[in-house]
C-alpha cells in the first residue's frame, strides 16, 4: 500500500515511522524534515495547499491512501483535495475538522444533542454580554473560536489578574474576530483521550496527560506542549469511569456528527478534565496530539497503516496498545514560546539517544547543507517507554543530554514527584 503523509514535525515523524513498517511511505512536506525523508521511499516539498501540486504528484505515484496531520492544513482543507484527486483519506474533511477549528461548534453540537461533559460556557459578540457572563460567573477562561496552536486561551487568575485585563483581552478578540468564547473555569487534572474514527466506531487509545505550560511545576506561558507521559489504561489520578465516562462523551459526538450527515474519519482527540463534579470536556481536537502521539504510537500493536485503511473504508476494529509507561520531551530553542531561536545548529547524537533506551523525533527544524537547524518553535521531542514509569523518565531525560544546541526543556515531567502532586492535588478537590 502507498500511504501519502502530510506534515513535517515530530509528530509525523512518529507517524512516519510507523507507517514505513507497513507501507510505502510517500511524503508531502513544507521543507526537508530530516527523519521524515530518510523513512520515505519518496517525498515532495511544496506548499501542502498547492492543490494541483499534490494531486498530480499522488496521481503520478499511484497513491492509495493519503493522511493530513496538522490542524492547519486539516482546516485549509487539504483531506478533500486528496479526497478530489482520487485518493481515499483516513484524515477528516474540511467540514469534520470544524469540530477543532471551530470551538464555538464543538460547544453548540454537544449542547444541542445533550451531550454531557460541557462546561458553562457563552459566545459573545459584545461587551455587554461579557461583563454580564463575568459578574454571574467571577473568574472564567478567555478563547479565541479559531485555531491558535494552544497559546490563545487566557486563564483569570493565572494569565488575566484583573476584571479590566479580561475585559481588555476580550474586547480584543472581539474586534479581530467578531467574537470570544467564555468559559466556567475549571479546577482540576487534565487528560487527553485520542481515538481512531471511521465515522460510526472509536478505537481509543491509552490516556495521556499533556504539560502545557513553558516552565517547571506549571509556571509560565502556554506552549504547543512541552512533554508527557502515559502509564498504561489509566493515568494515576483516573479513575476507571472517567474513562468510560471520557469515551461514551466520544462515541456520542461521533454519533452526533454522523447523524448530522457531517461524519468524522480520522483521529479524535478529545481534551478532558477530571472536576470534583465529574469530567468536563476542555476542547476536540480533528488530530493526533503532539506531543501526545508519540506516547500512543510508541505502544501501538497494530499496523498503522491497516488502521488507517480501516478508517478511510469504515471497518474499524479495536487496536492493540502496551501497557508500558512512556515519557516525551520536548527540547525547545532559546527563547520558546514567545521568541524562540532560530536558525541556530543544533546535533542529535542518534548513537546516544539509543543507549539511553530512547528515540528522538524532529520537530520544526531543517535540513540545509546537510545539518540541521531550528526554527522558532518546538526543535526535537525524546521518546522513551518502560514497564515504570521511573525509568522511561530517565531514560528520556538521558536522551535530552544527546541533543546538543542552544535549547532546553522542563526536567520535572514524568517525573514521580510531579505525578505525585497531580494525584493529592485530585485527592484534595474529591
Ligand atoms: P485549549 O486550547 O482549549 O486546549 O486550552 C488550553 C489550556 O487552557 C487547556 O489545556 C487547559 O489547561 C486550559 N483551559 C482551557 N479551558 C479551560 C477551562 N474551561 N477551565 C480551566 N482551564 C481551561
Ligand atoms: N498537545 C496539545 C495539542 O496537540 O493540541
Amino acid at each position: 500500500m502507498k500511504i501519502a503523509l502530510v506534515g513535517s514535525g515530530a509528530r509525523e515523524h512518529a507517524i512516519a515511522e510507523c507507517l514505513s513498517k507497513g507501507a510505502s511511505l510517500y511524503s508531502i512536506m513544507a521543507r526537508k524534515h530530516p527523519g521524515i525523508a530518510k523513512l520515505s521511499t519518496e517525498y515532495l516539498i511544496c506548499d501542502p495547499t498547492d492543490k494541483e501540486a499534490m494531486g498530480a504528484w499522488c496521481i503520478e505515484k499511484g497513491i492509495d491512501l493519503g493522511f493530513v496531520s496538522p490542524d492547519g492544513l486539516l482546516e485549509k482543507g487539504v483531506s478533500d483535495m486528496l479526497a478530489s484527486a482520487g485518493v481515499k483519506v483516513a484524515s477528516p474533511l474540511r467540514a469534520a475538522a470544524r469540530i477543532e477549528w471551530d470551538k464555538a461548534y464543538a460547544r453548540t453540537l454537544l449542547h444541542k444533542h445533550g451531550i454531557p461533559g460541557l462546561p458553562k460556557f457563552l459566545l459573545v459578540k459584545n461587551m455587554e454580554e461579557a461583563s454580564k457572563f463575568l459578574s454571574e460567573l467571577g473568574d472564567v477562561v478567555i478563547k479565541p473560536v479559531g485555531l491558535t496552536g494552544g497559546k490563545g486561551v487566557r486563564i483569570m487568575g493565572e494569565h488575566l489578574e484583573s476584571s479590566e485585563d479580561a475585559l481588555s483581552y476580550i474586547s480584543g478578540l472581539i474586534q479581530k474576530d467578531g467574537h470570544a468564547l467564555l468559559e466556567e473555569k475549571l479546577d482540576g487534572e487534565e487528560f487527553t483521550l485520542q481515538a481512531f474514527c471511521d465515522g460510526t466506531h472509536l478505537s481509543a487509545m491509552p490516556p495521556v496527560q499533556d504539560h502545557k505550560r513553558a516552565f517547571a511545576n506549571d509556571t509560565g506561558p502556554n506552549t504547543g506542549g512541552m512533554g508527557s507521559y502515559s502509564t498504561g489504561r489509566l493515568l494515576p489520578f483516573m479513575e476507571l469511569k472517567d474513562l468510560e465516562d471520557a469515551q461514551s462523551i466520544m462515541q456520542q459526538t461521533v454519533d452526533a456528527m454522523r447523524s448530522e450527515g457531517n461524519p468524522f474519519k480520522g483521529i479524535l482527540y478529545g481534551q478532558f478534565m477530571v472536576t470534583k463534579p465529574g469530567i468536563r470536556l476542555v476542547e476536540y481536537n480533528a488530530r493526533f496530539g503532539d506531543p501526545e502521539a508519540m506516547n500512543v504510537l510508541m505502544l501501538l500493536r497494530t499496523p498503522l497503516a491497516d488502521i488507517l485503511n480501516s478508517i478511510s473504508g469504515g471497518s474499524l476494529q479495536e487496536a492493540a496498545f502496551s501497557t508500558n509507561c512512556t515519557v516525551v520531551k520536548y527540547l525547545v530553542p532559546e527563547g520558546y514560546p514567545e521568541d524562540g531561536k532560530k536558525d541556530s545548529k543544533i546535533d542529535v547524537d542518534e548513537r546516544a539517544v539509543w543507549d539511553c533506551g530512547a528515540k528522538a523525533y524532529y520537530a520544526s527544524v531543517y535540513e540545509k547543507g546537510g545539518s540541521v537547524y531550528t526554527t522558532p518553535s518546538r526543535a526535537v521531542a525524546v521518546a522513551a517507554q518502560d514497564a515504570v514509569l521511573e525509568r522511561a523518565e530517565e531514560k528520556a531525560e538521558c536522551a535530552t543530554r544527546a541533543v546538543h544546541g542552544q535549547l532546553w526543556h522542563r526536567p520535572d515531567i514524568g517525573t514521580p514527584a510531579l505525578v505525585r502532586r497531580r494525584v493529592e492535588h485530585m485527592r484534595r478537590l474529591k
